[in-house]
């Protein structure tokens, strides 16, 4: 089976591909509306921000240039993924960002000491959400914010259009379970507000933000979205979740689907805005 450990932790995670990977996802990212969350928090002036699973830090640049903001701790447990974020400040010229190796069930930082915590796609990779969200409760002030995102795949297969092929159908429910056998729920984003009010945190607002990609997607995006999966593939091919030719068919199903012109294939992605009571 899988090992206790979560997917970010297991033995051999490729830092290399998810810098690579990061990068493209996050090359997108809209400053304007990220910084307009930010606005929404009512900050008091030099508000100090955690970023929980900052990654290769490009939330967290644009955390730290908000007027609010003074400083920001950026924590992360991979040194890989710190040092791309701090390489990437040196050359943004981004001063106020201190960058920790620090596990999220576990901060090293001390009691109601935060003004804002952001928690961005990161809680669908750890087992155990509201022990992290225990740790954000604790290091925030009374009345401190906290703004969570998620992704969710629920629903997803069936608001796309033309429907998944079986096949691929077929292998993404069994990877999304070996996946959960892992830690990771892929599932999570519709939880996080009850599991906030579970943690004692209060909910301000909790909102779930489609998007839709239409007509076909580039072979660059196909491959880019099968590469999570390439990953994983030993895995699932050595444990016996998939054989082989079952994940052959399914990426050839895939490629064939992604590239229909007339696709509409959503994304789902949860935000929850809090603060600690
Ligand atoms: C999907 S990435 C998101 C990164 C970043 N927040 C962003 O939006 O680009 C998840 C991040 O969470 C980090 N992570 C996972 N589990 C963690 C833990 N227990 N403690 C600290 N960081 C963790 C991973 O190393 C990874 O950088």
């Amino acid at each position: 089976m899988c090992p206790a450990k979560e997917i970010y932790k297991v033995e051999g995670f490729d830092a290399c591909t998810e810098i690579e990977r990061r990068k493209d996802w996050l090359k997108n990212l809209k400053d304007d509306e990220f910084l307009k969350e930010i606005d929404s928090c009512g900050l008091p002036p030099k508000a100090l921000a955690v970023d929980v699973g900052c990654g290769i830090g490009r939330r967290t640049a644009l955390l730290a240039g908000h007027r609010r903001v003074g400083s920001v701790i950026g924590i992360d447990i991979h040194d890989a993924l710190l040092k791309e974020a701090g390489e990437y400040f040196r050359v943004k010229r981004i001063t106020n960002v201190r960058l920790m190796r620090n596990d999220a069930y576990n901060l090293d930082i001390a009691d109601q000491t935060v003004d804002l915590v952001r928690c961005d796609s990161v809680l669908w990779t750890t087992r155990t959400p509201l022990k992290v969200l225990g740790e954000i409760k604790r290091i925030l002030k009374p009345g401190g914010k906290f703004i969570l995102t998620n992704h969710d795949s629920t629903g997803v297969e069936h608001l796309s259009h033309p429907p998944y092929p079986r096949a691929y159908s077929e292998f993404s429910r069994k990877f999304n379970s070996y996946l959960k056998s892992c830690g990771a729920d892929t599932f999570v984003g519709h939880k996080l507000a009850s599991l906030c009010l579970e943690r004692g945190l209060k909910v301000l607002e909790a909102k779930l933000e489609s998007s839709l990609d239409l007509g076909p997607l580039s072979p660059a995006k196909v491959r880019q979205h099968w590469s999570f999966v390439e990953e994983w593939a030993p895995q699932l091919l050595e444990k016996g979740i998939v054989q082989p030719r079952t994940l052959k068919e399914a990426k050839r199903a895939y490629g064939v689907w992604a590239t229909r012109p007339s696709l509409s294939l959503v994304r789902l992605k949860f935000k929850v805005t809090g603060c600690r009571p």
